[in-house]
């Protein structure tokens, strides 16, 4: 089988950039083995404070995200760092080509239950001469990333990654450490049956959102004239790699539920880097009315609404929000 660094060089991938995603992988080969070890390595439960999200922090979401931190600004590979769990960006190396936004523990709360977490990240070059502690260098629309790819903790640990050229799998060969190519370029199939949307928010959502789940749960006596089937992980990185395994839709809309966060999931590394991920994989990825990858962020915890998967029912859904 073969092994991620001749597969990127075959794509003609910069050796910087590939010693970047190496260097992102080595520290998530140390989250795997600390994820896999659960109870066992003490690391499980809450910590007494808040993220800068307001969220309560796991301790595994404070472990990940230094671990990453550290070994990504000691590798001397990035201008600078943004992180879910990191209220500011933090500076690297000045001379550095390449800037990182990454969720270090997407979908933390699911270690309480051994279930599915992840490493969700994306790459972008930073703009030429900028300043290294300039937050605005992050500043960019999700289609100038270069590479984004998560790592999900499951039964195996698998890596999906895109760098512009078809989206991947790799499983981690826990024997001798390296990530194996599993599957070239995967296809998001463009028709499905299956939705994800945590629909106990249903009351929250805005008309249109409410109008299509309505009419997916009618079923074959409905206007879709078909049944659906619904998953839901709460964790993205598990729902979106099922949509990339075997199709489906995938959302988070906006909704009324607390008036000062009407969406959840983040752009920088959570809407982004899957929305290429997803379109690598010829689905779609928006917000209900515009193309993710086209937003320009404001700020680096910037949320939006996320509706992804296969083509045919994310046009459809989209047909609503018109
Ligand atoms: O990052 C937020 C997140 O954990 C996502 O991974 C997941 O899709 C979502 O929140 C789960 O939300 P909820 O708690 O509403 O199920």
């Amino acid at each position: 089988m073969r092994r991620l660094p001749p597969v990127l060089l075959e794509d003609g991938c910069p050796r910087e950039l590939i010693s970047l995603i190496r260097t992102i992988l080595a520290a998530c080969k140390e989250i795997s083995f600390r994820v896999g070890q659960g109870a066992l390595s003490g690391v499980l439960g809450s910590t007494l404070d808040e993220n800068i999200q307001g969220e309560t922090q796991k301790k595994l979401d404070v472990l990940t995200n230094q671990l990453l931190k550290d070994i990504l600004l000691e590798s001397g590979y990035v201008k600078a760092i943004a992180s879910e769990e990191e209220d500011y960006t933090v500076a690297g190396n000045p001379n550095a080509e390449y800037i990182v936004a990454f969720d270090p523990l997407d979908g933390s709360s699911n270690t309480d239950i051994n279930s599915l977490v992840g490493t969700i990240f994306s790459v972008m070059k930073a703009p030429e001469g900028s300043d290294p502690a300039d937050q605005s260098i992050f500043m960019q629309p999700g289609k100038s990333q270069v590479a984004a790819g998560y790592v999900l903790y499951g039964p195996s640990t698998v890596l999906a990654l895109t760098t512009g050229k078809g989206t991947r799998f790799f499983t981690l060969d826990k024997t001798h450490g390296s990530f194996l190519l599993t599957q070239d370029f995967a296809q998001v199939p463009e028709e499905t049956n299956e939705y994800a949307i945590n629909a106990s928010n249903q009351r929250h959502w805005q008309p249109a959102m409410q109008n299509y789940i309505n009419d997916l749960m009618a079923g074959e006596t409905g206007p879709r004239a078909r049944n659906f089937n619904m998953r839901w992980i709460a964790a993205m990185v598990g729902d979106v790699h099922r949509v990339l395994c075997r199709g489906g839709i995938f959302t988070y809309p906006t909704d009324t539920k607390d008036p000062n966060k009407p969406n959840k999931l983040r752009l920088l590394y959570e809407a982004n880097p899957m929305a290429m991920l997803i379109e690598q994989a010829g689905g779609i990825a928006s917000t209900g009315t515009e193309r993710i990858m086209d937003i320009q962020p404001d700020a680096i915890h910037q949320r939006v609404a996320v509706i992804l998967g296969s083509k045919n029912e994310v046009e459809t859904c989209l047909g609503y929000h018109k």
